[in-house]
């Protein structure tokens, strides 16, 4: 046997005093290991009862675990105060930089669109969504895009086959919405004039993807519609998009187009800083128009007595020009390298 009762008396007063007065992590650690570690005094004392003559193990027993008691109390108390062992311990280097906790943040689509969207709220646009999975009518007919139309066909679109509510009933043709002007129906169905909306969304497109082409992107939709609105609201209203999200300098020019949802139509092209380095003066940003009168006359509104304008954008067309963004797949891939730019 290792220890006497004497021993064991002297241990307990040395190691109160020990670890009462450590004064770091480091050496108390040592101590732990010394007093309270597998190979310590105390698993000693411990492990050596049962070979103490019988009329003294009693007595033996008890001091032991006294022992055992204190220091590990003392022990405790000496870590309160000193901290934890973990900083003595082989292998954790308290020098080497911490690992940063990544913090999500919105993606850059996202960002884009509430950007937008807020421009569009300041000036007294509610913000509304649509149905992506959408019927003909909406898509295309209140439109004012008839059977028929290029616009409408198979190839060009993702059409769905859902069954009707009643099973024996032909199935009813519907699609994933080939562009959010399908909102301005349905607000439109929703809500007398004076309407003002901003509506962004989800469109889907069975194109080939390529580095500026999605099946799936997100567009902008603009709707106005009040009793003499006019081109010159129209301009204005856009204007002041245009300088508040690319910058006061920028300059703009409405080029004719064609939509079969406006008349007349146009397409807006911008001259700005921001972007410079692509070396051409004029690159088309969004389309627009006024809200042609057999939209007006679908939803039941009077074309005699309304009169709005209509715009649509590509967000991420937007985004890729103002953060210069060289691929449309980047949006979707979710690579942390790129979604972390942004
Ligand atoms: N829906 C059009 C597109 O997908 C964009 C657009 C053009 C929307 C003119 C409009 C508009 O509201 O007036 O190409």
């Amino acid at each position: 046997m290792g220890y006497d009762l004497a021993a064991i008396s002297n241990l307990l007063t040395e190691g109160l005093k020990a670890f009462e007065s450590v004064a770091d992590a480091a050496a108390l650690e040592e101590l732990r290991r010394e007093y309270l570690g597998g190979k310590g005094h105390v698993k000693a004392i411990l492990g050596g009862i049962k070979d103490v003559p019988k009329e003294q193990r009693g007595e033996y027993g008890k001091a032991a675990n006294v022992l055992n008691a204190k220091l590990t109390e003392a022990f405790q108390a000496a870590q309160a105060r000193v901290g934890s062992t973990a900083a003595a311990r082989p292998g954790i280097d308290l020098t080497k930089p911490g690992k940063r906790r990544e913090i999500g943040h919105a993606h850059i689509i996202t960002q884009t669109i509430e950007e937008i969207v807020e421009i569009f709220q300041r000036i007294g646009f509610s913000q509304v969504e649509g149905p992506e999975v959408e019927d003909e009518f909406h898509n295309f007919d209140a439109l004012n895009i008839p059977a028929g139309h290029p616009a409408r066909e198979e190839a060009d679109n993702f059409y769905l086959q859902l069954n009707a509510p009643d099973w024996e009933a032909k199935p009813v043709p519907m699609l994933l919405r080939s562009q959010t002007s399908t909102i301005q129906i349905r607000t439109m169905e929703k809500h007398q004039p004076p309407v003002r909306v901003i509506a962004p969304g989800r469109v889907y497109r069975p194109d080939t993807v390529d580095a500026t082409h999605h099946f799936m992107f997100h567009q902008i939709e603009g709707l106005a519609i009040a009793e003499d609105l006019h081109f010159g609201d129209l301009k204005a209203v856009l204007e002041l998009f245009v300088r508040e999200y690319f910058g006061p300098e920028t300059r703009m020019r409405f080029r004719p187009h064609y939509f079969p949802f406006t008349e007349p139509s146009a397409e807006v092209d911008i001259d700005c800083q921001m972007f410079k380095h692509l070396k051409k003066p004029w690159l088309e940003v969004l389309g627009c128009g006024m809200v042609d009168p057999n939209v007006l006359q679908a939803v039941g509104y009077d074309p005699e007595k309304y009169t709005g304008f209509a715009f649509g954008m590509g967000v991420e067309r937007i985004a890729m020009l103002k953060h210069r963004i060289g691929d449309i797949r980047h949006f979707t891939t979710n690579d942390m390298r790129f979604l972390g730019q942004f």
